[in-house]
């Protein structure tokens, strides 16, 4: 029997029917999304206009709504929603930037372009009274900004961790389980679509430190410049290191870290030495997963495609409906941790390989140091060091070196750590 349709119902209809939106960009997530509103009877006409930038590919988008102009969307007035979901940073931020000082509702993918410029995004929403969501460019499928914004808009979160790439969790399930060579797996990730189109943004920790700096905004409430972020990525991954796991019965991933203490946010990406019993041990290819530390709400864990066509057109997906219903991110804690420390100096436990013609890890300035090896190719380190010289170690040595952090890592503020004796093993 067909029910009779309320006033609020018909109401919606009505506005579904008017929806214009234009999208930016057809690439792996782009044509996903717009896969998805073609399969969906309510969505289906609602994309008005397709701006794309190569004039000589190919797509299947209908004639009439192709366009190779950002202002057959930006000075449409019948448009109001302006999706998006292109890859060159600059355009990205111009056409975000343009569409909210319009006063256009924006739904945006673009991790680089929101860790750089959110606090200007946010004042540009509020100025100018449209709205920002951007679901997915952080993990993918995974909602991890509305369970911020909305489940933890006032509970305080000690920390957050998680996979936040896929590309470089799908290499090292394929290298490590696999023994798929390293320049293989990411040949894989990349037609999988879910490598950058630069992957040594995904290699060397850069995609998932911009994600960490838009999460940072949610959970925290401050702004990171994600250059601000302690970082190291898996480009100098080697046998050794994967044997050093292997022989401690740890896995390897690549770490996103946010700690929230006594006024003090560290934030970091770097490689790490799981226990099989960390919630992230297990979370194997391009799946992604964040861990929540909150005062109340004690940990939860939410797991999930981090990358792909269909996962990350999902989230733009839900961002469009919850922009029709005109839900914007409230951003509570912002107003209410403006005098955080971000990433003071203090002392981590790593683990610091190194070729020997490079580097002897011993010679680094350890503040503590708990163990050397070095056989006829390698040598490794693992003690406390620095986050000031960690960091200007790694600048300088880049992927000639492996840095990770070990089950029991954590980062101590002061400088109590008394200078251990030096067990080295030789060979
Ligand atoms: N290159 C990114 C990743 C895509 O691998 O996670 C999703 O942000």
């Amino acid at each position: 029997m067909l029910l009779p349709k309320s006033g609020h119902m018909l109401n919606k209809i009505k506005i579904m029917k008017s929806i214009k939106l234009g999208l930016f960009g057809f690439g792996c997530v782009g044509k996903g999304f717009y896969e998805i509103l073609q399969s969906n009877a309510t969505y289906k006409n609602s994309i008005k206009t397709v701006v794309v930038k190569d004039q000589n590919k190919i797509r299947a988008i209908e004639a009439s709504r192709l366009s190779y102009d950002k202002n057959d969307i930006l000075l449409d007035e019948e448009i109001d929603i302006v999706v998006e979901l292109i890859d060159n940073t600059d355009d990205a931020y111009f056409i975000v930037s343009e569409a909210l000082k319009k006063g256009k509702k924006v739904i945006t993918a673009n991790k680089k372009m929101l860790a750089n410029h959110l606090e200007e995004l946010i004042q540009l929403e509020q100025t100018y009274g449209g709205i920002l969501l951007y679901e997915a460019a952080v993990c993918g499928s995974i909602p991890i900004i509305n369970i911020l914004q909305h489940y933890y808009q006032e509970e305080n979160l000690e920390s957050i961790k998680g996979i936040f790439n896929g590309t470089t969790n799908y290499i090292l399930t394929k290298v490590i389980k696999e023994n798929l060579s390293y320049s293989s797996a990411l040949q894989q990730a990349q037609s999988l679509g879910f490598a950058e189109s630069d992957p040594t943004s995904d290699v060397e920790g850069f995609d998932p430190s911009y994600k960490a700096a838009i999460v940072a905004a949610s959970a925290f409430g401050i702004f990171v410049k994600p250059d601000n972020i302690i970082r190291s990525g898996i480009s100098g991954l080697q046998l050794l290191d994967i044997e050093y796991a292997k022989k401690n019965n740890w896995e390897l991933k690549l770490q996103v870290q946010l700690q929230s203490k006594n006024g003090v946010v560290w934030l970091s990406v770097l490689p790490a030495f799981t226990n099989q019993t960390d919630p992230l041990a297990n979370i194997a290819f391009e799946n992604n997963t964040v861990v929540i530390q909150a005062d109340y709400a004690k940990e939860q864990q939410f797991s999930g495609k981090g990358a792909g066509d269909f996962p990350t057109g999902s989230a733009v997906w839900s961002d469009l409906i919850n922009i029709i219903d005109n839900k914007r991110y409230p951003y509570k804690k912002l107003k209410t941790n403006q005098n955080v420390l971000i990433n003071p100096d203090g002392f981590i436990k790593v683990y610091v390989r190194s070729e020997n013609g490079i580097l002897d890890t011993s010679d680094l300035p350890w503040q503590e140091l708990e163990n050397h090896f070095k056989d006829k190719l390698d040598n490794y380190t693992i003690g406390y060091i620095s986050l000031k010289q960690l960091k200007r170690i790694i600048k300088k040595y880049n992927s000639s070196i492996f840095v990770a952090l070990l089950p029991d890592s954590e980062i101590k503020l002061n400088t109590a750590i008394k200078t251990k004796e030096l067990e080295t093993a030789r060979f």
